[in-house]
């Protein structure tokens, strides 16, 4: 009987387990830490497998024990008298205080080793970058700061450009609440915290499009607090911040209907209070850990080069000229809590301004198109949200299906 409930358990666990695999280590799972890319996560990664294995080895031996003693103590027929008590085992306490002893010593000379090797890689000593980051309600703002002849002055949201094989290390800010940086394959999460800076590093060998998250809760959009890390050649590298510095092309200027590309269309003026486009008269807006006068708690994502997004409101929604016209009209029914809503409500934006503003965000690329990536992850979809649709004249939000 005992036996038989145990097959039937070790059964229903194995094929539990063997559902449950191919999602584990399915590469279409960019948010998944078990396919490190980077020297820090692979650290990670082996204490991950050393305990694993560990907790692995003890649940076996005592679920063994239980076992073995439930079938050879029991009571075998009515007859049979209680056994002695028997009070204190030396030989057992000795080893049972030992082998856990012995166990977490296992445990903790690694970890100590990869917390100091993991340090080492956020020392902006030496490090090839230094990118500052802060954690937004509910956004990420990249400042690129070092070296600051090559790349000073460099702001953009959601998206983080470095080249591969640099050590690149990033500083973590905060003005409202605390967040959490985290990209599961390159390294592991650190805390985003307001009036102290936290610092992360790492060096990403291998090309590729890399998935990010807020990992702490901070508040209503908290889910929607995505970003993605493009590791690519240096020369890619190099292009892209040259082509952020380039500001507007001549395409951007005639889809925005100015013929200038320092002047962003008419339309934008009501954007610049909070949003920059690097090159054009509207790069005012307060930025980093200044305060703006016309929302009282913070300035939108940099705009510059917002054509080769991959996504809006933080991994929200795809990037398409139909969902940033349904973001204009209603921000609010898409992205719960946004500060983009207390300011752009339905009809706030005249559907002819929204249209111009598609046209000349959508045209925010480089001369010669947005860069394509290769490598890891380069052909998984981001996982975005629910597909929200607004039509024009403030009609109510339409999940997709519905
Ligand atoms: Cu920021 Cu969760």
């Amino acid at each position: 009987m005992i036996a038989m409930r145990a097959a039937t358990l070790l059964s229903l666990l194995l094929l539990a387990g063997a559902a449950l695999l191919p999602h584990a280590v399915s590469a279409e799972n960019p948010y998944s830490t078990i396919s490190p890319r980077t020297g820090v996560a692979s650290d990670i990664q082996f204490l991950y497998k050393l305990i694993f294995w560990m907790a692995l080895v003890v649940f076996v031996g005592v679920q063994a024990g239980i076992v073995y003693t439930v079938l050879r103590f029991r009571r075998r027929s009515e007859l049979e008298e209680r056994p002695e008590p028997v009070h204190g085992n030396k030989t057992l306490e000795i080893a049972w205080t030992i082998l856990p002893a012995v166990i977490l010593l296992v445990i903790f000379i690694p970890t100590v080793q990869t917390m100091f090797d993991t340090h080492a890689e956020a020392e902006e000593k030496d490090a090839d970058y230094i990118i500052d980051v802060y954690g937004k309600q509910w956004w990420w703002e990249v400042h690129y700061a070092e070296p600051a002849d090559q790349v000073g002055g460099v702001i953009t949201a959601n998206e983080i450009h470095i080249p591969a094989g640099k050590r690149v290390v990033f500083r973590l800010y905060s003005n409202n609440v605390i967040h959490s940086f985290w990209v599961p394959q390159l390294s592991g999460k650190m805390d985003v915290m307001p009036g102290h800076i936290n610092r992360l590093g790492f060096t990403a060998e291998k090309p590729g499009v890399y998935y990010g998250e807020c990992a702490e809760f901070c508040g209503d959009s908290h889910a929607w607090m995505r970003f993605i890390v493009y590791v690519e050649p240096q020369e890619q590298f190099d292009a892209w911040i040259a082509a952020w510095k380039a500001g507007p092309t001549a395409a951007a200027a005639q889809a925005g209907g100015t013929g200038d590309v320092t002047k962003a269309p008419a339309a934008f003026a009501t954007c610049a209070a909070c949003h920059r486009v690097n090159g054009t008269q509207f790069n005012t807006a307060a930025v980093g850990l200044e305060q703006s006068p016309d929302i009282s708690k913070i300035a939108g994502p940099n705009l510059t080069l917002f054509g080769c997004r991959k996504t809006i409101g933080a991994g929200l929604l795809a990037n398409t000229p139909e969902n940033l016209a349904s973001w204009l009209r209603n921000p609010g029914a898409i992205k719960p809590g946004n500060h983009m809503a207390s300011v752009i409500k339905p009809g706030t934006v005249s559907e002819q301004d929204i249209q111009t503003l598609v046209s000349y965000l959508e045209a925010l690329q480089p001369e010669g198109g947005c860069p394509t990536h290769a490598g890891e992850n380069a052909d998984v979809a981001p996982p975005v949200g629910r597909d929200v649709s607004i039509a024009p004249a403030g009609a109510e939000a339409t999940p997709a299906g519905q």
